[in-house]
C-alpha cells in the first residue's frame, strides 16, 4: 500500500515537472521559430558606407536622461519588427513564467543586445540573467552577469569587480569560452594562460582555413587614428580588401597595357573580392565562382589550350584563376563539390604555369584519398614541389603529414628536423593555423633537433598561441561583428556593448573602440555643440585606454598623458570630467617615450621646459627638455622612414603623416631661452662643464644606442654607407653649431628685410608727396605700420 502511494506520488510529480517543463519549452520553441523567420526577413539599413565613413564617423552626445546617444536616426532607419514585440516577447514571457531558463537567457539577450532593433532594457536584462542562474547554471548568463558587474553597463549600475570575477569564474566552470578569455586576461593580461586554442583550431578547420573579415578594428582609425588625423603613430587597423586589390590592380595595370592581360587580371581580383568580402560587403561565393569561371572560359576561348601564345602576365593570372576555381570545386564552396572536375582544372593550371596552390591541393587530394586510394608518398611529393614555390599551406601540410607518417611521435622520427623547420617556415610566412602547431612543437621541445642553440622560453611559446587567438577574433570575440553592424547603423549604444565585451576579453583594438565610443572630443567641434561627459563613462574609457596602453598602443599612452595633464582640452565653458594628475601624465609620457614615441618624448620635453608636475619637483630643466625634444625629432625621423617603407599597405584616413615643425619650433624656443637666460641652463649641470658639454656627454653615453639605428636608416635611405660611432659624435657637434648658424642667419635676414622695408616705404612716401596727391586712402594705410 505504502509503496503504491509512493509510486503514485512519484508519477504525479514527474508528470507535473514534465508538464511545466514541456509547456515552457513549447512556448520557447515557438518563440525561437518566430525569431528565425524575423532574422530571415530583417534587413538592416545603414548610415555609413565604405564611401562616406572615411574621416566622417561622428559619435553624438550621450544623453544623461534618455541613457542613449542623442540621435534618433537608428530607430527610424531600422524600426522594430512588430512580430518581435507582439509575438516573440509574450511567448518568451510565458515560457519564463513556467521557469524555462533558456527563455530567460534569450529574452535577456534581446534586451541587452537589442537584436533586430529591439528596444533595450538593461534593468530587465540583468533581472532575467539573475533569475536564470538562480534556477540552473548557465555559462552564457554567468558571463553576461560578469560583464554587467565589471562595466556597470556604462553608468547604469554600480561597478563591482569582485562580483564580476565571481560570475566570470562561474562562467569558466560552466564551459563558457568568452568567460575563459576574460579570466585569462584578468589573471595574466592574456599572456600566460590563453584559452584552449584547440577549439579555435577545430573552428578554423570547419571554415576550411577561411577566417573571413576581421572586425577587430579601432573605429577611431576611420577618423585618422585615436590621437587625431595625421597625428597618430599607431598604424591603422583598418584594411579594406577590395581597396587593397584595386590598388594592386591599378599598380599592375601601369606595367602592362595589353588588354588581354587586363581582362584576366580584372576577373582574378574580382573573384578574390568575392571570396574575401570586407567590412561592408559580405563574402559572395557565387560571385567569386562566376568570376573565376569567366576567367577560365576566356582562356579557353582565346587560346584553345594552346599555351604557347600567352603572355607571361596572362599565364600567371590564368593559372591562378584555374587553381582558385579548382579549389572551389574541391571543397564545394559556391558550387557542388566535384573532385574530378577539380583535378582536371589543377592539371590544366599546372600546364599553363606551375603554381604552388595547385601543387598543394593536389597533395591534399592524394593525402586524403579523395580520388582513388590515399597515397602518402604522392602527397609528400606534391607538397615538396609546392614548398619550393613557398606555399605556406604546403609547409604546414608537409609538416603535419610527416608527423602523421611518424605515428605522431616526432621525437624518435627520422623527419623530426623537417617537421619542425617546415612548420616554423609556415608560421613565419603568416599561416594562422601554423602558429598553433608551432607553439605546440616548441612546447614539446622539438626545436632542440633543428636549432640546438636557441633557447625555448615559456613566454615565447605562449606568444604564438596569443597571436593565434588574436587572429581568430571571429571565433574568440564573436561580438565584434555585431558591434560593427550596429555602429554603421548609427546605433552606438549597442555597438558599445559589443566592443566592450571584446575589450573585457583583452582585444586591444576593441579596447580603443570602446574607449572612443565612451569618450571622444572630435577634432571638428563647434563650441555650441561641445559634448559633455559623464564621469563614470570617462573612467571606464580611461580603464580601457590603460589596458590598450599596456598592450603597446602608443597613441593610447600619449592620449592618457594628455588627459591627465589637461592638454586634451575641452571648450572653456565645460568642466573637464578628469581630475588632472601631472604625476600620472608624466608616467604615461615616459612610457611612450621609452617606446620611442615622438609625441611622448615631445610632451615630456614640454613638461621639463615649463617645469610642470611633482615628478620633476615642478622645476624647470632646460637640459632635460632639450634632450627629450632631440629624441622626439629622432623618433619622428625614424617613424617617417619606416612609414615610407610600408607605403604599399593601403591606408584609410590619415596616411599623410604629420610635420615635425612643432619639434623644431620647440628646439628653437629653447635656444632663444638659452640666449636670454644662460644662468638657467647652467644651474644643476654646471659642475659637468656647462650645458653644451654636459649635453654632449649625455648624448655619448645614453643616446648613441638610440641614435645609431636612425643614422643607419638615414644612410641607407640616402645611399651612403654608415659612419661609425666617431661619426655619430661629429654629427652631434655639427648639429648644434648648425642650429646656431640657422638662428643667426634668420635674425640677419629679418633685420635686413626690416631695414629694406623702412627705406623703401620712406622713399615711396616721398614720391607720394611729390607726385600723385590723390593716392588711394587704403594704399596709404598699407604704409602706416612702418611709418613710425
Ligand atoms: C529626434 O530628433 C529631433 C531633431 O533632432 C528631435 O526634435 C526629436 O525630439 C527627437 N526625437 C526623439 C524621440 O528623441
Ligand atoms: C519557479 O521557480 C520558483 C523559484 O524556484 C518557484 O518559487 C516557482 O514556484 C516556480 N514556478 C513554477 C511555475 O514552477
Ligand atoms: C543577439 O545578438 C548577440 C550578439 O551578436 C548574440 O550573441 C545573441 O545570440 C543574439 N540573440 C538572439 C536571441 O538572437
Ligand atoms: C525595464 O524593465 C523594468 C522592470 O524590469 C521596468 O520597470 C521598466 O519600466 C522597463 N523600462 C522600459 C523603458 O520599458
Ligand atoms: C581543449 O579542447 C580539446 C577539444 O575540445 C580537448 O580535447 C582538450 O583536452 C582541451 N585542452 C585543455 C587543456 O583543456
Ligand atoms: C552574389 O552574387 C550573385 C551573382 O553575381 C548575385 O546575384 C547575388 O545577389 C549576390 N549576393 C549577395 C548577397 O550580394
Ligand atoms: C564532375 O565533373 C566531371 C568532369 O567535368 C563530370 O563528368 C561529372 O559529371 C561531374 N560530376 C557531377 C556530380 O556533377
Ligand atoms: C592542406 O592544405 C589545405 C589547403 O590549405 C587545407 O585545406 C588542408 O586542411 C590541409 N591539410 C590536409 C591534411 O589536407
Ligand atoms: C603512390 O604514388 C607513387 C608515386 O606517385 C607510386 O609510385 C606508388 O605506386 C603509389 N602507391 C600506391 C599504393 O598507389
Ligand atoms: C548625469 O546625471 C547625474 C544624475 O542625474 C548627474 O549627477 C550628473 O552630473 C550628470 N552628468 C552630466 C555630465 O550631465
Ligand atoms: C625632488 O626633490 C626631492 C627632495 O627635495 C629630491 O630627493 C629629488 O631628487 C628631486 N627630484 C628631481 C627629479 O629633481
Ligand atoms: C630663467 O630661468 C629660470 C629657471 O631656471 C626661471 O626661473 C627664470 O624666470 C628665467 N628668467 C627669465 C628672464 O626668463
Amino acid at each position: 500500500m505504502k509503496l503504491y502511494n509512493l509510486l503514485w506520488w512519484c508519477l504525479v510529480y514527474a508528470s507535473l515537472i514534465h508538464a511545466t517543463h514541456s509547456g515552457g519549452h513549447s512556448y520557447y520553441k515557438q518563440a525561437k521559430a518566430k525569431l528565425q523567420s524575423i532574422s530571415k526577413s530583417y534587413t538592416r539599413n545603414t548610415i555609413y558606407t565604405l564611401d562616406n565613413i572615411d574621416g566622417n564617423l561622428y559619435i553624438p552626445q550621450f544623453n544623461n536622461e534618455t541613457k542613449n546617444y542623442d540621435q534618433n536616426i537608428s530607430s527610424e532607419l531600422n524600426p522594430t519588427p512588430i512580430e518581435l514585440t507582439s509575438e516573440v516577447v509574450p511567448l518568451l514571457e510565458q515560457a519564463i513564467s513556467l521557469n524555462h531558463t533558456r527563455a530567460m537567457v534569450m529574452l535577456a539577450d534581446l534586451y541587452l543586445f537589442g537584436n533586430y532593433s529591439m528596444p533595450t532594457n538593461y534593468t530587465r536584462a540583468k533581472e532575467l540573467y539573475h533569475q536564470a542562474v538562480s534556477l540552473s547554471a548557465n555559462g552564457h548568463a554567468y558571463f553576461m552577469l560578469g560583464f554587467i558587474y565589471s562595466t556597470g553597463l556604462f553608468g547604469e549600475f554600480e561597478v563591482n569587480q569582485k562580483k564580476a570575477n565571481l560570475y566570470y569564474q562561474f562562467g569558466v566552470e560552466n564551459g563558457d569560452l568568452n568567460s575563459l578569455s576574460v579570466m585569462a586576461w584578468r589573471h595574466n593580461r592574456g599572456v600566460d594562460v590563453p584559452p584552449n586554442s584547440t577549439v579555435g583550431l577545430e573552428w578554423l578547420n570547419e571554415q576550411q582555413g577561411q577566417r573571413g573579415v576581421n572586425y577587430d578594428i579601432r573605429i577611431s582609425d576611420f577618423n585618422g587614428g585615436l590621437y587625431g588625423d595625421k597625428m597618430s603613430e599607431t598604424p591603422s587597423s583598418i584594411e579594406v580588401q577590395s581597396r587593397v586589390y584595386s590598388d594592386l590592380k591599378s599598380q599592375l595595370e601601369e606595367y602592362s597595357v595589353n588588354t588581354n592581360d587586363q581582362e584576366f587580371m580584372a576577373y582574378y581580383f574580382q573573384g578574390l573580392e568575392g571570396l574575401k568580402g570586407d567590412y561592408f560587403t559580405p563574402r559572395n561565393y557565387t560571385w567569386a565562382f562566376e568570376q573565376f569561371s569567366e576567367c577560365v572560359q576566356l582562356g579557353v576561348d582565346l587560346y584553345e589550350h594552346k599555351n604557347t601564345h600567352m603572355s607571361s602576365v596572362v599565364r600567371m593570372f590564368l593559372s591562378s584563376c584555374q587553381a582558385r576555381l579548382a579549389k572551389m570545386y574541391l571543397f564545394g564552396t559556391g558550387v557542388p563539390q566535384n573532385v574530378t572536375k577539380a583535378k582536371e582544372l589543377y592539371d590544366e593550371s599546372l600546364k599553363v604555369q606551375s603554381n604552388a596552390e595547385a601543387l598543394n591541393d593536389l597533395g591534399v587530394i592524394a593525402e586524403r584519398g579523395l580520388l582513388g586510394p590515399a597515397n602518402e608518398t604522392e602527397a609528400v611529393n606534391y607538397y615538396v614541389k609546392a614548398v619550393k614555390s613557398k606555399s605556406h599551406e604546403a609547409y604546414r601540410n608537409l609538416s603535419l603529414l610527416l608527423l602523421k607518417m611518424s605515428g605522431g611521435t616526432p621525437h624518435s622520427s627520422e623527419f623530426r628536423k623537417d617537421i619542425f623547420t617546415n612548420m616554423k617556415e609556415a608560421a613565419y610566412s603568416g599561416d594562422i593555423e601554423a602558429l598553433f602547431h608551432y607553439g605546440n612543437y616548441l612546447q614539446s621541445g622539438l626545436s632542440k633537433y633543428a636549432e640546438p642553440d636557441s633557447e625555448v622560453t615559456c613566454p615565447g611559446t605562449i606568444q604564438y598561441y596569443k597571436i593565434f587567438i588574436e587572429r581568430l577574433t571571429q571565433f574568440f570575440a564573436p561580438h565584434l561583428k555585431y558591434a560593427f553592424e550596429e555602429l554603421i547603423s548609427g546605433n552606438f549604444k549597442n555597438a558599445l556593448v559589443g566592443y566592450s565585451i571584446a575589450a573585457e576579453q583583452g582585444f586591444e583594438p576593441a579596447q580603443i573602440s570602446a574607449a572612443y565610443l565612451l569618450y571622444q572630443l572630435q577634432p571638428l567641434y563647434s563650441p555650441s555643440e561641445a559634448k559633455t561627459f559623464n564621469r563614470d563613462r570617462v573612467n571606464l574609457a580611461i580603464r580601457y585606454l590603460e589596458r590598450a596602453s599596456k598592450q603597446g598602443n602608443d597613441d593610447a599612452t600619449v592620449l592618457l598623458g594628455d588627459l591627465f595633464s589637461g592638454s586634451y582640452t575641452h571648450p572653456p565653458n565645460i568642466p573637464s570630467p578628469i581630475d588632472l594628475d601631472h604625476e600620472r601624465a608624466f608616467k604615461f609620457y615616459r612610457i611612450a617615450s621609452d617606446r620611442h614615441s615622438s609625441h611622448g618624448a615631445y610632451k615630456l620635453g614640454e613638461m621639463y621646459e615649463y617645469g610642470v608636475g611633482p615628478s620633476i619637483n615642478n622645476s624647470i630643466d632646460y637640459f632635460m627638455a632639450k634632450r627629450y625634444y632631440d629624441s622626439s625629432l629622432q623618433y619622428k625621423e625614424r617613424f617617417d622612414l619606416e612609414k615610407r617603407a610600408t607605403v604599399s599597405k593601403s591606408d584609410f584616413a590619415g596616411s599623410g603623416g604629420y610635420s615635425k615643425a612643432h619639434i623644431s619650433l620647440a628646439l628653437l624656443r629653447l635656444r632663444i631661452k638659452y640666449v636670454f637666460n644662460k644662468s638657467a641652463f647652467k644651474g644643476n649641470h654646471e659642475s659637468e662643464g656647462g650645458w653644451l658639454n654636459a649635453f654632449r656627454k649625455v648624448k655619448k653615453n645614453s643616446n648613441v644606442a638610440s641614435k645609431e639605428p636612425v643614422s643607419k636608416v638615414d644612410a641607407h635611405a640616402e645611399g651612403k654607407t654608415y659612419v661609425n660611432e666617431q661619426g655619430v659624435e661629429n654629427y652631434v657637434e655639427d648639429y648644434d653649431i648648425g642650429d646656431y648658424l640657422v638662428i643667426s642667419l634668420t635674425c640677419m635676414f629679418f633685420i635686413i628685410f626690416f631695414v629694406q622695408n623702412i627705406i623703401r616705404s620712406i622713399r615711396r612716401m616721398r614720391n607720394n608727396r611729390q607726385g600723385n596727391e590723390d593716392e588711394d586712402d587704403d594704399k596709404r594705410m598699407e604704409w602706416q605700420p612702418v611709418e613710425f
